[in-house]
């Protein structure tokens, strides 16, 4: 089967991969040709619009952010929905919001196209090691018909509901990262500035009852302060409670937390750290918010 495959960032590079190494034949197009090049070598056929990968892919796969993007690579001067043969299927992988996914939905449905939004969970070394869950809103037998396609890029697919649905559950789980990560940072902050050392933090926290099991994978990132490259960049995560905040206002609900942890990733933002991993959040606070005034310093504690 031929495969366009549009946007090949940190995700969209390895699923192709992916593919690729399964023995899909590849269609691929990204805004910085560079990123291609692994792909071209291994016999990706290079397309220099999203227009011409839909004039010879019989399915189109989507990786892309932020959200106008994936609106332009449809819909805009060479987007590939009026020019993809009726009847074909557009996945689209990337994190968007429920209302967002509907839209695409719908406006595939008016050029004869079926859609699937399929979000995943999974960063870089998931999306390398083939083992992405995939979130999956949109008609059961569209699903049915690509799944072996998803199965070469991830080790779970999961049927969420109609157009939507999956985008509704993937903007879930992101709020649930980005909430978790900045409470887990601010605590580290607060420990530190009563004497605890980072050590002795992280042995009593990581893999206990109070944080995230996610948290224990960030743990050498905010041991070392290395951040890049990023498994996802703090860019990304900002988006997604963005994401959020825009479905809750939509649906009614209220995110208190959600709005509050934006703002301070946006902060993080305005200082440098857009392309860094997300957890460079505690770098931000640390250096932030960290007591001015330490209780005391530092001692030796028993692990
Ligand atoms: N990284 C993760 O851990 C992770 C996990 C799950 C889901 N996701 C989601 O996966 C999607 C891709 O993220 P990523 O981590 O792969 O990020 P990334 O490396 O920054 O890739 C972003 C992609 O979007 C393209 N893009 C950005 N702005 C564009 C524009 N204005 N017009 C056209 N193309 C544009 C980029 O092209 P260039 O190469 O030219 O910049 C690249 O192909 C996002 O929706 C993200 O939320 C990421």
């Amino acid at each position: 089967m031929k495969i366009g495959f549009i946007g090949l960032g940190i995700m969209g590079s390895r699923m192709a991969g992916n593919l690729q190494k399964r023995g899909h034949s590849l269609i691929v197009h990204n805004r910085t040709r560079e990123k291609a090049e692994p792909l071209l070598s291994h016999g990706a056929i290079w397309a220099d619009s999203p227009a011409e990968a839909a004039a010879q892919a019989e399915i189109i796969f989507t990786m892309l952010a932020p959200t106008h993007a994936v609106a332009e690579a449809a819909l805009g001067k060479e987007g590939f929905l009026p020019g993809f043969e009726p009847g074909r299927l557009w996945v689209d992988c990337s994190t968007v919001d429920p209302s967002f996914s509907r839209e695409m939905a719908e406006a595939a449905r008016a050029h004869g196209i079926r859609f699937l939004g399929a979000p995943v969970t999974g960063s870089r070394s998931q999306a390398a090691l083939a083992t992405l869950v995939f979130w999956v809103g949109g008609a059961a037998e569209d699903l049915e018909s690509c799944r072996p396609l998803l199965e070469c890029m991830g080790n779970r697919v999961a049927h969420v509901g109609g157009p939507g649905m999956g985008a509704a559950l993937k903007i879930v789980i992101n709020q649930l990262l980005g909430t978790g990560m900045a409470a887990f940072a601010e605590g580290l902050v607060l420990g530190e500035s009563l004497g605890l050392s980072r050590s002795v933090l992280m042995g009593a926290l990581l893999g206990g009852p109070a944080v995230a099991p996610f948290l224990t994978f960030k743990r050498e990132r905010i041991e070392t302060g290395n951040y890049g490259p990023a498994d996802f960049p703090l860019r990304w995560l900002q988006k997604d409670l963005h994401l959020a905040a825009l479905s809750a206002y939509d649906s009614g609900a209220a995110m208190p937390l959600t709005n509050v942890a934006k703002e301070i990733y946006q902060l993080a933002i305005q200082e440098g750290h857009a392309d860094d991993d997300f957890s460079a959040i505690y770098d931000y606070l640390a250096r932030n918010a960290g007591a001015k005034r330490p209780l005391s310093e530092p001692v030796e504690q028993p692990a």
